[in-house]
């Protein structure tokens, strides 16, 4: 690494960071603009761009570039690569997870954002709102009778299943083969060398099966349509194209939904004051979701950016071809920008319809479910509380099974008492 302020690189595994997340971040923060990571397994250190104003710069300057191959010159250090190796991912396999529309630059990018942004727009997503409340309402009727001794596990019975239910639907993966698709999203979060493969595997080989039934027989989902697209138009969108923007939407669109869930739903039963103020005023619900994104955001950091020439990032200089990572729990957290910042608030900013925390990245490739995952969000947490009028937690707050990974943080359960 060129600059750097830092001696030894910071393990992101490292057992105080991943105990006490967010004093860590506090600390970098402080020490340098940026600082170089560790992740286990693999070799070429990643520079953490830890500050608010540094991660906007980061997500949305042009020179920073998502796929390694858009860098000149072969001296780059290929995260990618190494993280193939690092988790045993089958060769033939490795282009599903890794070429997808988070993995392009430039016109590959936009080519494939466009394929699908059109279902994501806030009207069409708007127009969504009455399905997400009857599949909301409908898990909520089926709760209590998940209740073991009285405890029920929100993460399990309402988290998950809401939204991967609601993108399912919308992509067109048939009600009775979701839970196996929950079962392959659990295989392919581990961090287990090898673990990635089995699942991956059974997705791409159900993705590309289902590709084959729509194709006899059309439906009016999104798979149809990008099937379409595909058959008569191939410069479009190639074969393994169509096959891992399911792959993405599917596990883009319930994993980080189902933890804003989790995250948010503890955040609330442990702030008895922005409880209380969300029950009394349910149109607070917009403002509690951004508020909820900026505290317990699920992703910690975005995919690692590539510098496609030297650039400058608060005084220190990011060398091309290095990698860097835009850490969003930290931006999120940043006493520059946020008063108070370990403060939950929901009623913190005065323009309450702005979203002005990073949960959901920034720039060209800031989160194309955003507005489906707001909704969710809006929809579980009015519902959640309107239904249980007297939810609490099943356990005392430190005793919640919390999991830090570098890419997300999340609840393993979250058990409650609906009372
Ligand atoms: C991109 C977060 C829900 C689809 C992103 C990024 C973040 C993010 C941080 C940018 C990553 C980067 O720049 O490296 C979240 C969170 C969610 C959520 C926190 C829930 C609370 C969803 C949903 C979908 C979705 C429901 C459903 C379609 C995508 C896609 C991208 C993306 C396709 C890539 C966009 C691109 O590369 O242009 N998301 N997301 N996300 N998200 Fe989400």
């Amino acid at each position: 690494m060129s600059t750097s302020g830092t001696t030894e690189p910071v393990n992101l595994f490292d057992a105080d960071l991943v105990r006490d997340p967010f004093g860590g971040y506090a600390r970098l923060r402080e020490q340098a603009p940026m600082v170089r990571g560790s992740f286990p397994g693999l070799n070429s250190p990643v520079w953490l761009v830890t500050r608010y104003d540094d991660v906007k710069t980061v997500l949305g300057d042009r020179r920073f570039v998502n796929n390694p191959a858009s860098v000149p010159g072969a001296d780059v250090h290929n995260i990618r690569e190494e993280l193939i190796q690092a988790r045993g991912i089958p060769r033939e396999y490795a282009a599903y997870i890794l070429d997808s529309v988070l993995d392009a630059d430039g016109d590959d990018h936009l080519r494939l954002r466009r394929l699908v942004s059109r279902a994501f727009t806030a009207r069409r997503v708007a127009e969504l709102r009455p399905r997400v409340e009857e599949i909301t309402e409908d898990l909520l009727d089926r709760l209590p009778g998940h209740a073991v001794d009285g405890a029920a596990d929100l993460i399990e019975h309402f988290a998950y299943p809401l939204p991967i239910t609601v993108i399912c639907e919308l992509v067109g993966i048939p009600e009775e083969d979701r839970p196996r698709w929950r079962e392959w999203g659990k295989g392919l979060v581990s961090l287990e060398p090898g673990a990635v493969a089995e699942p991956l595997r059974h997705m791409v080989t159900y993705i590309r099966e289902l590709i084959a039934r729509r194709r006899a027989e059309p439906a009016g989902d999104l798979l149809t349509g990008l099937i379409r697209t595909h058959d008569e138009d191939g410069d479009r969108l190639t074969d393994t194209e169509l096959v891992t923007m399911v792959l993405t939407l599917v596990l883009a669109g319930h994993e980080t939904t189902a933890h804003l869930i989790g995250n948010g739903t503890a955040a609330l039963l442990t702030h008895p004051d922005q409880l209380a103020a969300l029950r009394a005023d349910p149109g607070l619900l917009p403002r509690a979701v951004h508020e909820l994104m900026r505290w317990c955001g699920p992703v910690q950091g975005t995919r690692i950016r590539y510098a496609a020439e030297d650039v400058e990032i608060g005084g220190m200089t990011v060398r091309r071809g290095e990698p860097v990572m835009a850490v969003l729990v930290s931006a999120n957290y940043d006493p520059r920008r946020f008063d108070d910042p370990d403060r939950l608030d929901i009623t913190r900013e005065p323009d309450g319809h702005k979203e002005v925390h990073v949960g959901f990245g920034h720039g060209l490739h800031y989160c194309l479910g955003a507005a489906l995952a707001r909704q969710e969000g809006e929809v579980a947490f009015g519902a959640l509380l309107r239904r249980y009028p007297r939810l609490e937690l099943a356990v005392a707050p430190g005793d919640l099974d919390r999991q830090f990974f570098p890419v997300s943080w999340r609840l393993a359960h979250l058990p409650v008492r609906l009372n």
